[in-house]
């Protein structure tokens, strides 16, 4: 059926007006002011704003760890998604030792096929094989342009730096970009076993095991390797002020290089690891959550376009598998969850507290997440032939963030008891109502693969 959207307060990263908007067959068909149909469910928005709806670029659904899968699955994770005004998202394909890249995609692919959002996959090589090169070029040309990789966890998934190289050549060689989890995998994991060893096991010494240097040092040396690559470059869940200033001068230098923060590290400060293993274990995260210094500077570089994405790194784990590492931090699941709620705290805590304005809320969330992953024409948001993914925002409502009302699959919330005003009154994705008045009210239609160019 089609769907006209009278009244609202159209927003876009460059515009806030009044317009209608025509939706039909799953895409924008109008944008204007007065549009009349004697066919479409009106909705009347007044006193709503209308915007496109949010790409996640950084979701871990269904990861395999070594205590079980992380909680939420490619279907609850998705409903907890739509629940906030996020209609697509980016999660990771991350094969075994021996398993060819595209193995792993085709089935990390059948994975996902119960997600209720569009989505795509960055892809993780854990290793450099002889044919590893000519995988990625395939990768690249199947629409999965983005190679994500990692300087820490060298145990599992982490690269030494001649492999890390290889990848970045041939990434830049295909085409395509580095994603990559920067973190000093060798001096960190030197610092958490000494802490071990001298008898500190509590969640409290996971962020004394990662201090913001083996961050920020990583964050330089990668900008180091992707420049003598000459490959685009885009670092995850940035966390401490230091290495914004790494990133900076990469950009100054005419680098390219793009920064994602995450809201736990925007919202939140090191005081959580006090207290009980009840109280912490839930923010054993990496990076670690920092000081109230370096969320100000993050903060600061979103506001100044230092900082182009804010991900929320959705991996979201049970207490009973963050209670692996009751004795140990060491063996705590890392991740958190957060999907369904990036909209709401961005808009809570950054619009509304005059840190971000409306448009770069749109900006952040779902316009550059679409630009730097090419996801465009189809995503570039709400315009005539775009994908009708919008989010009708009702500014008012005041909420309390809690793991007893959440859709996120886990019992843990890192958020809990946080406040926030203004949530999605109505979610349309690919031109259907699914989420209305807080309720799924379409759960049959599922989303699709986005391939992506850049
Ligand atoms: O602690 C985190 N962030 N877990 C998810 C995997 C990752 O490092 O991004
Ligand atoms: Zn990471
Ligand atoms: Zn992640």
């Amino acid at each position: 059926m089609d769907i006209l959207i009278k009244n609202g307060t159209f927003v876009s990263p460059s515009e806030k007006k009044v317009a209608d908007i025509l939706i039909s067959d799953g895409l924008i068909q109008k944008v204007h002011e007065n549009i009349e149909s004697k066919h479409a469910r009106i909705i009347d928005a007044s006193g709503m704003f209308v915007f496109a709806g949010g790409i996640d670029p950084h979701v871990h659904m269904h990861l395999p760890t070594s205590a079980g899968f992380s909680a939420d699955d490619f279907y609850t994770g998705s409903k907890a998604a739509l629940f906030g005004g996020t209609t697509s998202f980016i999660d990771f394909v991350t094969p075994t030792k021996g398993q060819s890249l595209i193995e792993a995609l085709n089935s990390r692919i059948k994975d996902a096929e119960c997600s209720l959002v569009d989505y795509s996959f960055h892809i993780s090589p854990v290793e450099w094989r002889n044919t590893t090169e000519q995988e990625i070029a395939e990768c690249v040309k199947r629409g999965f342009p983005s190679f994500k990789v990692y300087m820490a966890y060298k145990s599992s998934v982490g690269l030494n730096d001649d492999v890390l190289q290889k990848v970045i050549d041939a990434v830049a060689r295909a085409g395509g970009m580095v994603i990559v989890h920067a973190e000093m995998g060798d001096e960190i994991e030197l610092l958490r076993n000494k802490l071990y060893n001298d008898g500190k096991t509590e969640p409290l010494y996971h962020p004394l095991s990662r201090p913001s240097y083996t961050e920020s040092e990583a964050v330089k040396r990668i900008i180091e390797m992707a420049d003598k690559a000459n490959c685009p470059l885009y670092i995850v869940h940035v966390s401490s002020k230091e290495s914004l200033i790494h990133i900076e001068n990469a950009q100054k230098n005419g680098q390219k290089v793009y920064a994602e923060t995450c809201p736990q590290y925007l919202l939140l400060n090191d005081s959580v690891y006090k207290g009980s293993f009840e109280q912490t274990a839930k923010y054993v995260l990496s990076p670690p959550i920092r000081k109230n210094e370096d969320s100000d500077a993050l903060w600061q570089a979103i506001f100044e376009g230092a900082v182009q994405t804010v991900g929320t790194d959705h991996c979201p784990f049970s207490f009973k598998q963050k209670e692996n590492g009751r004795n140990d931090f060491r063996i705590i699941p890392n991740g958190a969850g957060g999907v369904e709620h990036r909209l709401a705290l961005l808009y809570t805590y950054g619009v509304l507290k005059n840190r971000i304005n409306i448009n770069q809320f749109i900006d952040l969330t779902s316009t550059q997440p679409a630009k730097i992953f090419g996801f465009n024409p189809q995503k570039s948001g709400i315009a005539v032939g775009c994908d009708a993914d919008v989010v009708i925002w009702n500014p008012k409502p005041k909420g309390t963030i809690s793991s007893k009302t959440h859709h996120q699959n886990t019992d843990l919330n890192i958020y809990e008891g946080i406040e926030t005003i203004g949530t999605p009154e109505i979610v349309i994705k690919g031109g259907v109502v699914v989420v209305e008045s807080g309720a799924l009210v379409n759960s049959t239609q599922k989303g699709k693969l986005l391939k992506r160019f850049i």
